[in-house]
């Protein structure tokens, strides 16, 4: 039932904003944070997903990266649940998806105005010169250099996302809180919400009078404050709310 509750509220809205999470990937093959099978029991997330042991210690990150994320992103393609927010936008219905996610797999699925909170780890910088690299590129060079240095300097490279410890892309935050203020319902599907300052776009949309809804396998904080919550899978609870 939740889902065509789901599918009501969204013909009987004006402006969504969908927000998204981990969760939402886990169907693409790309391990959570914190569920049970979360990547975080193999690595360390004061390791490295914390820029200060970042820049202490890169390699930690970069056998991660070798080990781990490279893989898991080229194996990655969006899910029905990508799929469904796409479509969503596409009928003009879905102004913007805010995610925490750093895979891409939303663009992928073809959403057009996707605010990534904490970056995107498809785009390696330097953080001596700016120049920007592809994971191939650099996936290459993890083989014979740990780290890899920048081609072009010979600087430092770090994946474009928001490591623990880093501010958050201040553009997009603001995007991100705009669009939580103005819209009519928001859907956060897929997060834990627990990890702030992304976790307050919901409270922000709810204090500004938006229906909130919740699709998430385990409880989170901010269920009280939902006005529906669904505890099924992300890709099912979405193609069948956003079927015309
Ligand atoms: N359908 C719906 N929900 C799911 C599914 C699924 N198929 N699979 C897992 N979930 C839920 C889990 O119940 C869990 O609560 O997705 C949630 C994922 O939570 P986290 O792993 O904490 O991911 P997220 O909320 O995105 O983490 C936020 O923390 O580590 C940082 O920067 C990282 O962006 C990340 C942030
Ligand atoms: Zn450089």
């Amino acid at each position: 039932m939740s889902a065509q509750e789901l599918k009501q509220m969204i013909e009987k809205a004006g402006r969504i904003v969908a927000f998204t999470g981990a969760g939402i990937s886990a169907e693409s093959g790309i391990p959570t944070y914190r569920g049970a099978d979360g990547v975080w029991n193999k690595y360390d997330p004061n390791k490295y997903a914390n820029v200060n042991y970042f820049l202490q210690e890169p390699s930690y990150y970069w056998n991660f990266f070798r080990e781990v994320r490279y893989q898991v992103l080229k194996q990655a393609k969006p899910n029905e649940g990508h799929k469904a927010l796409a479509r969503l936008e596409e009928r003009g219905l879905l102004k913007a998806v805010i995610t925490q996610n750093v895979d891409g797999l939303h663009q992928e699925a073809g959403s057009k105005n996707v605010l990534e909170l904490h970056g995107n780890t498809r785009k390696i910088i330097c953080l001596d010169c700016g120049k920007s690299y592809g994971i191939d590129e650099v996936r290459e060079q993890v083989e014979t250099e740990l780290p890899p240095p920048c081609r072009s300097c010979g600087g430092m490279l770090k994946p474009d996302v928001v490591l623990f410890g880093e501010a958050l892309p201040a553009e997009t935050l603001e995007q991100a809180t705009e669009e939580s203020r103005s819209c009519d319902l928001f859907i956060s599907v897929g997060s834990s919400l627990v990890v702030q300052p992304a976790a307050s776009m919901p409270v922000i949309a709810k204090r500004a009078g938006a229906a909130l809804v919740i699709v998430n396998q385990d409880a989170t904080p901010l269920d009280k404050q939902a006005d529906l919550v669904i505890r099924e899978s992300a890709s099912a609870v979405l193609s069948e709310a956003v079927q015309e």
